[in-house]
């Protein structure tokens, strides 16, 4: 082979590789640009702080005993930019051991509120039956979970409550 020829194809192998690399290298930056993102958006959940709880007043806490009473506060919510307050319903108990258990007036099954009804000792959802005693439990019916609850403190005497938590949890 003359030495001519042999010189181009080597020149040819070089642009070939160099091209390869080229376009690995350009794969490899296009990948990173979309997949660091993607990734990240997937994994930030996980590292994010947990919101600091809201302190809601509800009462004196000697207001609350062992039969289930209904209690009102006013629940502060942000939509966007505009800061909304609402008075909603909560149900307070106390336990013999002297704890306090907040519940949501949401049924877990559908989201109907429910009562209490003091004759059979329960918590009695109307919409399609749903029964939980005073600990939250389900007794009977439809709900596929205790009720939910409000973290709760008391403080100089007074009843607070916090975030919101899944029955069962
Ligand atoms: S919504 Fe309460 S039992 Fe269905």
């Amino acid at each position: 082979m003359a030495p001519r020829e042999t010189a181009a194809g080597a020149a040819r192998e070089d642009r070939r590789a160099f091209f390869t690399r080229l376009f690995w290298g350009l794969a490899g930056l296009l990948g990173a640009l979309v997949g660091v993102p993607v990734l990240g958006a997937f994994l930030s959940p996980g590292f994010r702080k947990p919101e600091k709880a809201q302190w809601t007043v509800i009462g004196p806490a000697d207001r609350f005993t062992e039969e289930p009473s209904l209690a009102h506060h006013v629940h502060p919510a942000h939509e966007g930019w505009v800061n909304v307050t609402g008075e909603m319903q909560v149900w307070v108990v106390r336990d013999p051991q002297g704890a306090y258990k907040i519940f949501d007036n949401h049924c877990t099954h559908l989201g109907c509120p429910f009562h209490w009804e003091a004759a059979d000792k329960r918590f009695f959802c109307p919409c399609h039956n749903g029964v939980f005693g005073a600990d939250g439990r389900v007794l009977s019916g439809p709900p596929p979970r205790p009720l939910d609850y409000y973290e709760s403190k008391i403080e100089g005497g007074i009843l607070y409550m916090g975030a919101l938590r899944r029955g069962g949890t």
